[in-house]
């Protein structure tokens, strides 16, 4: 199905959207072995990532020739600070994988020249060639990546000053509000279109009123990725919870 130039995949449930993206992704890995994959943090990708380590001990379908580039990072964090996303996907995915270190990349939070650490990751993303396929969540306010509402969409990696929304969303992973970064480096809006293929990942109740606006409303600058609706190659992978305030 297609509204707007995003495509659109109706699937029953969460399990059934995890289900279906981990299959595809080891079904890309298998076609090209040195595949390029963006990856995002956050609640909505768990379910894939552990359905993609079912299907890797099931299928032994094998990681070791991909590189890994994920969407963003806090700023101030050690990439071996619990909380970082470093940390959440070496505990949810890498270390289940027959993926080493070094073939995963996730910006460096923690540097000492913040600038150059954007700019650094935004060519290391170039020198790969590009991300053959992107995986994205999206915030309540259509935020992809950290690309809160305003980003220009032809924007690189940078730092961006985190909204009070997007804080307290993150606060369950943390102890109080005021250990919740402040920021964070994320992909630029631009970097994330450079994709040759992106799979938007929305399910639950929560997320029904910003698929509403982002099917249904003309696409602009407030809603990030509304962006997408200008990508040759992206694809809404939704759950029923998520599409049930869109009416045909
Ligand atoms: C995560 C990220 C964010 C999340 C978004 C949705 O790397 O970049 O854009 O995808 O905040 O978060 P969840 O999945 O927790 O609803």
């Amino acid at each position: 199905m297609q509204l707007g130039s995003v495509k659109v995949l109706i699937v029953p449930n969460y399990h059934s959207m995890s289900e279906w993206v981990a299959r595809e992704i080891a079904t890309r890995v298998r076609e090209i072995p040195h595949l390029r994959l963006g990856l995002a943090t956050g609640s909505t990708p768990e379910g894939v990532y552990q359905h993609l380590i079912q299907i890797y001990y099931r299928t032994g379908v094998s990681f070791r020739h991909c590189v890994t580039f994920n969407l963003d990072e806090y700023v101030g964090l050690a990439p071996d600070h619990p909380q970082s996303y470093r940390s959440y996907m070496t505990n949810r995915l890498f270390d289940k994988l027959d993926l080493t270190m070094s073939q995963t990349y996730l910006p460096l939070g923690n540097s000492y020249d913040l600038m150059d650490e954007c700019d650094r990751y935004e060519q290391l993303i170039q020198s790969y060639g590009g991300i053959d396929l992107q995986i994205l969540g999206i915030g309540l306010n259509g935020h992809i990546g950290f690309n809160e509402p305003g980003t220009s969409w032809d924007s690189d990696t940078h730092v961006v000053r985190l909204t009070s929304s997007t804080r307290m969303a993150n606060l369950r992973f943390f102890h109080t509000l005021s250990d919740v970064p402040t920021h964070a480096i994320t992909m630029g809006i631009g970097t994330i279109l450079r994709s040759k293929q992106i799979y938007l990942l929305a399910a639950g109740e929560k997320k029904a009123e910003v698929v509403r606006r982002l099917l249904l409303e003309e696409p602009c600058i407030k809603l990030p990725a509304s962006a997408l609706h200008h990508h040759p190659d992206a694809t809404l992978i939704v759950d029923q919870a998520a599409i049930s305030k869109v009416k045909w």
